[in-house]
Formats: C-alpha cells, structure tokens, sequence
C-alpha cells in the first residue's frame, strides 16, 4: 500500500540555478518508436552533438535500463507501464538536477507517455516519434528479435503480436528509412535552437 505520512520538501536550489551550463534548460527528449526504428542511433547521435557543443547531457536507453532498475520488468502491458513510470521518474530527476535528457524506450502506450508528460512543464517534454515503417524496423531485424516474434519464440512483440499507438501530436517525428543520422540530428537541434532550450 502506498505511505501517506509523507510531506514534499523544496529544494532551496531551484532547477536553472543548478544547470552548470547557462546555456541551456533541463528537459526532456522522450524518443518512441518500434524496435529497430532508430531511437537509441538518433538518441546517442543527439547526445554525442550535445556533448561536444558543451551541452551537460544524460541519456537513458530501454535495454540498459532493463538490466538494472527494471530487471524486474517484462513486456506484459503492466510492466510496460511500471517501466515507463519508473523512468519517467528518474529522466524528471535528472531534468531537476539541470541536465538535457534523452530516454530511448519503444513506450507503445499514448497513456504512459501522457503519463511522463505530465511530469514535466509545459515545453519541457518533448515527444520525438521515431516514424519509421514497420517493414523497415523488421528487414534491419540488428538483433534477430521480429525473425524469433515472427516464428513465435518471443511473445508480446511490439508491432507483431503488441500494439503500438502511434503518437497522435508528437513534437517532432522522424523517419529513419528516409533521413539520415545528420539529418536527424540537425532537426532536432534547430528544435531546442527554436524554442530557447539552448543556445
Ligand atoms: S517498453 O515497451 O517501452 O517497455 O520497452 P523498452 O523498455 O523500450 O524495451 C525494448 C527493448 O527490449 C527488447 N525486447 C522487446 N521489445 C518489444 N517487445 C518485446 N516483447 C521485447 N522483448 C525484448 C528490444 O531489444 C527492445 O529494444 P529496441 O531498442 O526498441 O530494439
């Protein structure tokens, strides 16, 4: 049962004071997509551009999250939902302590993004749909994963035998099989250019 004996203390340190970098503010680039649609490729690219620019970045990736803070965790829709709220949780965290975050998770349901995004203020989150097709996600297959869902070896695959909801008002929407790596990159940093989230 959750405790209710539990007050919120502020922090004296508000979140922009904290950024060591001036130049930009804390949010949150939440990257959906099917397996294979290029979000962990665009999410690592965009962090090393960051980076290198000065920018003080986290990124938080669905199979390396997986291995720790929610080994505990399937792929039933239940444990979906409990893994994106667990690291919507953690990405706001990092966004408190001043930092550009980047998460990479498939997050197939509207309602958990939603979720996430209410968690953040308004501009602050921002959803970046990795539209590529399906036929392109399945014929990159880089971990053999839509071959075994195909044949049945792996249940609860999204976009085979689990849905995916496709982000209806993303921020941005990016289609791997169409634009390249730079590309992707250069879209999104106009994006934070555009709307002051650095500069
Ligand atoms: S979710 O739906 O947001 O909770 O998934 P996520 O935490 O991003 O984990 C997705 C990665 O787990 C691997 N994997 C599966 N994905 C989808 N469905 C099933 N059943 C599944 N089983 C294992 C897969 O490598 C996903 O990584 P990406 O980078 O998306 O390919």
């Amino acid at each position: 049962m959750a405790e209710t004996n539990i007050v919120w203390h502020d922090h004296k340190v508000s979140r922009a004071e904290r950024s060591v970098n001036k130049d930009q503010k804390p949010c949150l680039l939440w990257f959906t997509g099917l397996s294979g649609s290029g979000k962990s490729t665009i999410a690592n690219a965009l962090d090393v551009a960051l980076h290198e620019r000065g920018y003080h970045t986290f990124l938080l990736d669905g199979d390396n999250v997986r291995h720790g803070l929610c080994k505990d965790l399937g792929f039933s829709d239940a444990d979906r939902e409990e893994n994106i709220r667990r690291v919507g949780e953690v990405c706001k965290l990092f966004a408190d302590a001043g930092i550009i975050v980047m998460s990479a998770f498939i997050s197939p349901f509207t309602s958990d993004r939603r979720m996430v995004r209410k968690l953040f203020p308004a501009g602050e989150f921002i959803e970046v749909f990795m539209d590529t097709p399906l036929e392109t996600c399945e014929s990159r297959d880089p971990k053999g994963l839509y071959q075994k869902a195909r044949s049945g070896e792996i249940k609860h695959f999204t976009g085979i035998d689990s849905p995916y909801e496709v982000p209806s008002h993303p921020e941005l929407r990016l289609d791997t099989s169409t634009m390249t790596v730079d590309e992707c990159v250069d879209s999104l940093i106009g994006y934070l250019l555009d709307r002051g989230l650095i500069s």
